[in-house]
């Protein structure tokens, strides 16, 4: 499949934003600590769903889709305490089922985590953390493999504060012996969302929210199932607003949390677009040629490094010339080379693209390297003369629940195809 697009605009109308990605894996890897039936709601229909589904299924937890939005799990407790290889590296977000079996099950063996290639992606601070917990590893070039006969509470100070290694030691301490201190923590939405859902499995967790989550460990077999709702998607909202500001138009983004956006609404408007909270989203406006602006990707509440192929695409075209500093992912500029295809001006400069707004960009044959920049080659192609066609469509569709339907839906002139037409 690809994706084809022409120059479109002034968008209108109303786009509904899904759950997050990267809340409803995590949700779903916390399934495994407690035996039951949970139901997941506003779960985006994205393909890294199913692939989770299959991984918890190939551990005895069956995954049910009663509709496209929602899931239900039925862990009945006999878990194999294996995540195979070919389904891990898939995914990224399939490391966060080490926690919860080392938590549960006192052992857990795991393929090395896959997900996009954007460098070196290394989980020391998942393993320093819970073998500071007590757990023990055997680490081969293929899998981890851990064993704990019961985890107890431990105070760690994260080096970073990694989304993932955050969401590990939470769903391996809400089952330990004592209290845990995670110092340093990440503080993302999905976080948030995520302790949400072990509260009401009957977690103890203080801080949420905060960098230092002090989580008071229950007794093994005392937590239990329960339904949630994922938290709307920051990034899915902001490709949206992303679509306005490239290509003009007054949107409504249903669903979308601006307090969970502070920062990157905070620079949208600096370039120069009207954001306004509505009550239950925002609406983005845009009439003018954008600014351009400097700006460098932090854990939360700063920028996401997962904003950044966006926010470069608009300073493609905007006014003046704009660096973008990325500190998080040292190869997260691979996409650059498809947007100058487009006539962007972007030069790399170690962890820095410099990119100087050209009045227009021009269609292209490019591919979308993975999920994000995939997103923002669409958007970018939006503002482009002539037709972009967007190849390697599977990586958008791992992040994205109908991008192309959705965009359609606000006037933009986008389609799928398939590649042999
Ligand atoms: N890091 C380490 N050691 C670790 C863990 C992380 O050095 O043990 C480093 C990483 O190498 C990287 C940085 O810390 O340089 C950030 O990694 P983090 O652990 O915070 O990220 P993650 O949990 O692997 C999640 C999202 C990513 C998103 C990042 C940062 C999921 C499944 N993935 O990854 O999302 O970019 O947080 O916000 O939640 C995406 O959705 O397209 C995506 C890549």
């Amino acid at each position: 499949m690809r994706i084809v697009v022409e120059r479109s605009g002034p968008l209108a109308g109303t786009v509904e934003v899904p759950g997050a990605k990267n809340s409803v894996l995590k949700l779903m890897a916390a399934t495994l600590l407690a035996e039951g039936e949970y139901r997941l709601t506003n779960v985006p229909d994205i393909t890294d769903v199913p692939v989770m589904c299959e991984l918890l299924g190939a551990m005895g937890v069956r995954c049910e889709r009663p509709s496209p939005h929602e899931l239900v799990i039925r862990n009945s407790g006999d878990v194999t305490p294996v995540a195979p290889f070919h389904l891990v590296d898939r995914i990224r977000a399939s490391v966060n089922v080490l926690g919860p079996l080392l938590a549960r099950l006192g052992r857990a063996q795991i393929g090395m985590p896959g997900g996009d290639d954007f460098g070196s992606r290394p989980i020391d601070l998942h393993v320093a953390g819970l073998s500071a917990m007590g757990a023990q590893f055997a680490l081969g070039p293929e899998d981890v493999r851990a064993v704990a006969p019961r985890l107890r509470g431990a105070e760690i100070l994260l080096r970073f504060p990694s989304v993932g290694a955050t969401e590990n030691l939470l769903t391996a301490a809400v089952l330990a012996r004592g209290t845990t201190v995670i110092d340093n923590a990440a503080r993302e939405p999905e976080i948030g969302d995520l302790c949400a859902m072990l509260a009401s499995m009957g977690a103890s967790i203080e801080g949420v929210g905060t960098d230092r989550l002090v989580v008071t460990g229950a007794e093994p077999g005392s937590l239990r199932a329960a339904d949630h709702e994922v938290v709307a998607d920051r990034v899915q909202a902001a490709t949206y607003v992303a679509a306005v500001a490239t290509c003009g138009g007054d949107v409504e983004v249903r669903g979308a949390r601006p307090e969970h956006m502070e920062m990157l609404l905070n620079r949208f408007a600096e370039m120069g677009v009207a954001i306004e909270p509505t009550g239950g989203g925002l609406r983005a406006s845009c009439g003018q040629r954008l600014r351009s602006i400097d700006f460098a990707t932090l854990p939360y509440p700063g920028i996401a490094t997962d904003y950044k192929p966006l926010l470069v695409g608009m300073l493609a075209v905007a006014d003046g010339t704009g660096i973008a500093t990325e500190n998080l992912y040292p190869g997260r500029f691979r996409y650059v080379d498809e947007l100058a295809k487009m006539g962007a001006d972007v030069r790399i400069d170690g962890h820095h693209a410099v990119v100087r707004g050209v009045e227009r960009l021009c269609g292209a044959e490019v591919s979308a390297p993975d999920i994000r920049a995939g997103a923002a080659l669409v958007v970018a192609g939006l503002a482009a003369e002539g037709r972009t066609s967007i190849d390697q469509v599977h990586h958008i569709d791992r992040g994205y629940d109908d991008l192309v339907g959705r965009l359609r839906a606000i006037g933009a002139s986008v389609s799928r195809e398939p590649t042999d037409r």
